[in-house]
């Protein structure tokens, strides 16, 4: 069966190579076990670069890259380069190798699974690593997106029981849906006489999911919906450094910087900005702890910090402030792209109300409508995994060290895998084998939102909670409309939604 399966993937993938007509052609052979030398790593395909800068001249005016970015930057280097693509690094940045072919995607990531090392925030890293630990600090663990190796599996072990049984997360549905309500009444009271919301949407979709991963964290409702919330309370800064966190570390980690080199404004920036980070999510896990040694409650409507205070309190802490910026603005990204496409397929809307205001308890249209929505609209434009060791990748020798990026978004959006991949289709999901829609036709690595294996996301199941019980209440109380032009994105560490945000929330 496994190797009928193998058989049928790479068909597809090849399928998949075939179906751009510039596809470099060398790059097809795929296999670990291939007779023919390997070609080099120079050989591999990518923008030509330069000593020092790398490739960062044709992301200037004049360059072939510049203005590209997010899927128009894969596709365009996808088409031109063919599956694999070598970028440069530069300013002492490492090497990345952007992979657009699911099975040898498949490959790094299976292999990389006993250990996974996942760079990407190499400006946190160096804050905990380099800097906290000057200042004194001495703990062992930096936390669950810093640590690698042995840290992070002691740190995993600690929480996947805790964030990954379905069970204990099915456990917060009440709490989520009160916060769920919660919101909804506030989305009402803020709309205007056209049934637009009147302050800045993607801030309140940000209250919303600050409330929701706060409660499901801290154990404590944080009074984010509160309107006399002022704008300096620990609540909005919280918000605002979670934005301004993703905001320095796109600049940092992931475009052009010297700060390797030479402490750069925004680098400084940035180093006092997780420094204040760190000190509110302290601030707030600290009344948490305070208030949690006078109670006592049943393991079932314990927080996740409670149930992992019991566990070590000092990783507690540490564990507890990575949900609170990992969980916020992913959540709320994929919502607002759920909002807006259902909002301009108003036929799947009208079903998916259908299912919500007549099955309370078995809803599959509405895990399918979220689960189309990200693979259409990612909050994340792939996955990133560093080689631990050499590798045969499509007939092309990959070093040890080199950054791996898996480009989910471009994959997932390949018609070889997906039929008509641009269309919103919730059914995809749902269909039996035999249609051709059927979204097991598609490679299992083209599409992976939530990451794989060992290190994939821990905030999975709740995430998938929050927004299904969230998206059942505003869909059982709004008609969701979107004016004018088509949504604008904008690719930075995640993937958001540029204002302006023309919503219509009209009353059932
Ligand atoms: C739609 C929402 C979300 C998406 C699409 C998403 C996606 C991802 C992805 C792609 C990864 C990398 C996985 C890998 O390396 O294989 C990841 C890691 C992570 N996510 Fe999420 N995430 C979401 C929501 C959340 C939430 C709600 C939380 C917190 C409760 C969270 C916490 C984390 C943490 C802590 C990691 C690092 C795990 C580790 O390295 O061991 N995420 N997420």
């Amino acid at each position: 069966m496994l190797v009928v399966n193998l058989f049928k993937h790479t068909q597809k993938n090849i399928l998949c190579l075939r179906s751009a007509s510039t596809i470099n052609n060398n790059a097809v052979n795929n296999s670990e076990t291939t007779t023919q030398p390997l070609k080099t790593w120079e050989e591999i395909p990518g923008p030509p670069s330069l000593p020092i800068i790398g490739e960062i001249h044709h992301f200037l005016p004049g360059g072939s890259l510049y203005k590209l970015e997010g899927y128009n930057l894969q596709n365009h280097l996808y088409k031109t380069y063919g599956p694999i693509v070598k970028m440069k690094g530069h300013f002492g940045g490492p090497d990345v190798v952007m992979l657009f072919d699911a099975e040898s995607s498949a490959q790094i990531l299976r292999a990389e699974n006993n250990s996974p090392k996942r760079p990407g925030f190499m400006s946190l890293e160096y804050y905990r690593k380099v800097v906290k630990r000057k200042k004194g600090h001495s703990d062992k663990y930096t936390g669950l997106i810093t640590d690698h190796g042995q840290e992070w599996r002691e740190l995993r072990s600690a929480i996947n029981p805790i964030m990954l049984q379905p069970k204990s997360i099915k456990a917060y549905n009440e709490a989520l849906d009160e916060v769920a309500q919660d919101m909804v009444a506030r989305m009402k009271s803020l709309r205007n006489e056209n049934n637009m919301i009147k302050t800045k949407f993607s801030e309140e979709i940000n209250l919303w999911s600050l409330e929701s991963i706060g409660l499901i964290a801290l154990g404590v409702r944080l009074n984010s919906f509160d309107f006399n919330l002022p704008m300096d309370s620990p609540v909005r800064k919280l918000i605002k450094m979670v934005h301004e966190f993703f905001a320095v570390a796109d600049i940092l980690d992931f475009k052009p910087s010297i700060w390797r080199f030479y402490p750069t404004k925004t680098f400084k920036r940035a180093m006092k900005l997780y420094d204040e980070l760190e000190n509110l999510n302290a601030e707030f896990i600290k009344k948490t702890v305070m208030r949690l040694k006078t109670e006592n409650k049943p393991d079932d409507e314990k927080s996740v910090l409670e149930k992992l205070i019991d566990v070590d309190e000092k990783v507690a802490v540490l564990i507890a402030s990575d949900l609170l910026f990992a969980g916020v603005d992913t959540v709320a990204n994929t919502m607002i792209f759920i909002f807006y496409l259902l909002a301009i397929n108003p036929d799947k809307q009208n079903k998916l109300r259908e299912e919500v205001m007549n099955k309370p308890d078995r809803r599959p249209y509405i895990k399918a409508c979220i689960k189309e929505a990200m693979r259409l609209m990612p909050v994340a434009f792939g996955n990133l995994r560093e080689t631990s060791r050499e590798y045969n990748l499509l007939g092309y020798r990959i070093p040890k060290n080199v950054f791996v990026i898996i480009c989910h978004q471009h994959m997932a959006l390949m018609e070889c895998h997906y039929p008509r991949p641009h269309e919103y289709i919730p059914e995809r999901w749902l269909v039996d084998k035999d249609d051709p829609l059927y979204y097991g036709n598609a490679h299992p690595f083209a599409f992976s939102i939530f990451g794989y294996g060992a290190r994939g996301c821990i905030g999975r199941r709740l995430a998938e909670l929050e927004m299904e019980v969230f998206l059942a209440r505003v869909i059982e109380n709004f008609q969701i409309q979107w004016l004018g032009e088509p949504i604008k994105v904008r690719q930075s560490v995640v993937n958001y939604v540029v204002e302006p945000f023309n919503f219509i929330f009209k009353d059932v």
